[in-house]
């Protein structure tokens, strides 16, 4: 998958700016608040129809704008889709694509394709559980949508169950519903356990060599994939994960009802990461925390490649501060096939190769071929 050009009008510092791209890597430089990560999110929205940093969308129209607009040829699977969008500042959007206006967001879902490393993502390393397990659901998700459904299901399911442990107090009734729910959660969990396991380990097998190799073989990383108490083995057949899920609810039916919450399913799964077989969430430096984090999403970037045949867009934001030397050029050859588009202050190393994009205050003044 490839970003081919890119058009922008009054998006985030950007007056109007085009760039083409280079099939391979395209490196973003710059001083600080020169618009490098908003060139980078422009791109990015159009995979997930959210932006990088704020919550609201009308946040990326420029100051005193009336709208911004963002147009981006993709060529993927061998055609060319021309995408784009137009935000308003007074709330609400158009998409198209070719020219054809789209109702949905989900219609437009899939037509880009993009992996980000930005210096957030320092979270999956050292923040809770729920990150690692949204890294997870995100990936699995763009690969199969009956995954995306079955959480979507459980999902809807946990927070209804959440609904009658906290009313029940008050509409005893409401209690009447409790072992359906189980029965139907359990049936979820068993499919998510099952589907998140076979992700873990391939996964963990990437990101493994891939944080070898950034570390010049110093970071060993290992992930294990925790799920219920009573499943050490997630390896078992789905239907077998949700006996033992169901079995789970049942015996916390008790401490559920007392703490009115759901303590018992794969919504609290947990995937423990090790460096050099330290838990890295309590013991691994910045530089390595760093390290793994984007182990994990090159690995998820190439079991991506693996699955469709094509690499999603790599975006990388920030990714060279914090490392030395060693790993800097670490990850610059780890990049090599499919597109990146990668930001740096311009005192940090740069790929030998490649298209490079000098980006001053809110728009892009040069761009060469190294
Ligand atoms: N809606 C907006 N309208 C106008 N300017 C905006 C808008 N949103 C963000 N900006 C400005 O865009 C500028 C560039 O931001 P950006 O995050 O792209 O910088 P950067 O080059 O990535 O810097 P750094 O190296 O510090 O990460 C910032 O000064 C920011 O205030
Ligand atoms: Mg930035």
């Amino acid at each position: 998958m490839v970003v081919e050009s890119l058009r922008l009008a009054d998006f985030r510092c950007y007056g109007e700016a085009e760039a083409e791209f280079a099939p391979g890597v395209n490196v973003i430089s710059g001083p600080n608040a020169a618009g490098k990560t908003n060139l980078l999110e422009s791109v990015y929205y159009f995979s997930s129809l959210r932006p990088i940093r704020s919550l609201r969308e009308k946040e990326m129209v420029r100051t005193g704008a009336a709208a911004a607009g963002m147009e981006l040829a993709v060529f993927s699977g061998g055609r060319r889709k021309q995408l784009s969008a137009v935000i308003s500042a007074a709330g609400g959007k158009k998409l198209s694509r070719n020219g054809v206006r789209l109702r949905t967001n989900a219609e437009m879902l899939g037509d880009l394709r993009t992996v980000l490393f930005s210096p957030d993502d320092l979270f999956l390393i050292k923040g809770a559980a729920a990150e690692r397990r949204r890294l997870l659901d995100r990936a699995i998700s763009q690969l199969r949508p009956s995954y995306y459904s079955a959480l979507a299901e459980y999902t809807r399911l946990l927070a209804q169950k959440q609904k009658i442990l906290k009313e029940h107090g008050e509409k005893p009734t409401l209690l009447e519903l409790l072992p359906s729910y189980n029965e139907k959660l359990a049936e979820y969990a068993g499919i998510l356990i099952s589907v998140r396991h076979s992700y873990v380990n391939k996964l963990t097998q990437f990101a493994g060599t891939c944080c070898e190799s950034l570390s010049g073989g110093k970071d060993r990383l290992t992930a294990v994939y925790r799920s219920l108490s009573n499943i050490p083995d997630t390896s078992l057949p789905a239907a077998q994960l949700a006996e033992l899920a169901l079995a789970h609810l049942r015996s916390h039916r008790e401490a559920e009802l007392a703490s009115a919450s759901c303590l018992s399913g794969p919504h609290r799964d947990e995937l423990e990461i090790s460096i050099n077989d330290q838990p890295a969430r309590a013991f691994a430096s910045q530089g390595q925390a760093r390290t793994a984090a984007l182990a994990l999403k090159l690995a998820e970037r190439e079991i991506f490649f693996r699955d469709t045949g094509e690499y999603p867009v790599l975006l990388l934001d920030d990714v060279l501060s914090e490392l030395d030397p060693e790993r800097q050029s670490g990850v610059l050859n780890r990049i090599q096939g499919g597109q990146v588009l990668i930001t740096c202050c311009s005192s940090e190393a740069e790929p030998l190769s490649g298209r490079r994009f000098s980006v001053r205050n809110g728009r892009i003044a040069a761009v060469r071929d190294l």
